[in-house]
């Protein structure tokens, strides 16, 4: 790509989603904001185009429609101008999972796993084809943290780390940057549709300083970041033990431990 790719943020329309498009409109990235919501969409829309002079198209979709979704899959697929991909859109549901409805958790996967793993799909052999591009992944500490409680938003998380982690290995390689950004606890919206009420949590990262971290980790090309994480060295100790572990998977024949005495 000789010119500045072209970006394109689902859950574009608040929170994290919106604060990337607005970091990257900074940055002289012309883009495509999907989300629902688009008189908010529209908004921003124009706020970024008046203040960083960038050409903004806005795509309206439900991710968990599979119509809809397929619109963004064609334009990912085939609008050559977009070279980055940041898989944003999620949410989040409350309560316990026998007080989840199972429509409620199959949607919640739709969207959090479904719906960024079709984007991927649909974008990826195209910027192979060209050697450079990126997909930003947005996954969530919670997917490394069953004791959290949040059980089905954590599995959906737990799925985009390890798809994040398995695509950098496959496409790294063919010059395509893959990245997982875990947040923790940031003040948006998503809050409100768990019946959290923010203000009466600890340890609330403000959304701004969330992205400007993750984009220092996307500069850097890390292929995990976790912008609360202080020591860096205890990720690095997680996916060494991880690793450690490898070579055992390969053995024949079970594990002493389950072996019928006689
Ligand atoms: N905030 C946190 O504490 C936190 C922590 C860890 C990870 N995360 C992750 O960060 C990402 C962004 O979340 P956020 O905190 O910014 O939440 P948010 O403020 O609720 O924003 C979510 C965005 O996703 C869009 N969205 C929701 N459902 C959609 C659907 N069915 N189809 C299309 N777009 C949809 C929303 O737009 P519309 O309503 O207009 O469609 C909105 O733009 C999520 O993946 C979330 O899991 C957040």
């Amino acid at each position: 790509m000789t010119t500045i790719p072209s970006v394109l943020v689902t859950g574009a329309s608040t929170g994290i989603g919106a604060a990337y498009a607005e970091r990257f409109a900074r940055r002289g990235h012309d883009l495509v904001l999907v989300a629902r919501d688009m008189a908010r969409m529209e908004a921003l829309a124009a706020r970024l185009r008046q203040q960083n002079g960038v050409a903004i198209d806005i795509i309206q979709a439900d991710l968990t429609k599979t119509d809809e979704l397929a619109t963004v899959e064609a334009r990912l697929s085939d609008d050559v101008r977009i070279g980055i991909l940041v898989n944003n859109a999620g949410t989040a549901i409350g309560g316990s999972f026998i007080e989840q409805s199972t429509d409620d958790v199959a949607r919640l996967v739709a969207l959090n796993t479904t719906a960024l793993l079709r984007l991927a799909s649909a974008i990826a052999p195209r910027l192979a084809k060209a050697g450079e591009g990126a997909i930003v992944n947005i996954g969530s500490v919670v997917g490394l943290a069953p004791e959290f409680g949040m059980t089905v938003y954590g599995a959906t998380k737990a799925f985009v780390l390890f798809l994040s982690q398995g695509l950098s290995l496959e496409l790294g390689p063919k010059g395509i940057y893959v990245q997982a950004v875990l947040p923790a606890t940031t003040r948006t919206e998503i809050w409100d549709h768990v019946g959290a009420d923010i203000n009466t949590l600890s340890n609330v990262m403000e959304v701004d300083d969330l992205v400007d971290a993750a984009l220092v980790g996307f500069d850097r090309r890390e292929p995990v970041t976790i912008p609360p994480l202080p020591d860096a060295g205890q990720w690095d100790a997680l996916q060494a033990a991880r690793q450690a572990m490898l070579p055992s998977y390969r053995n024949e024949l079970p594990a002493e431990r389950y072996r019928k005495v006689a």
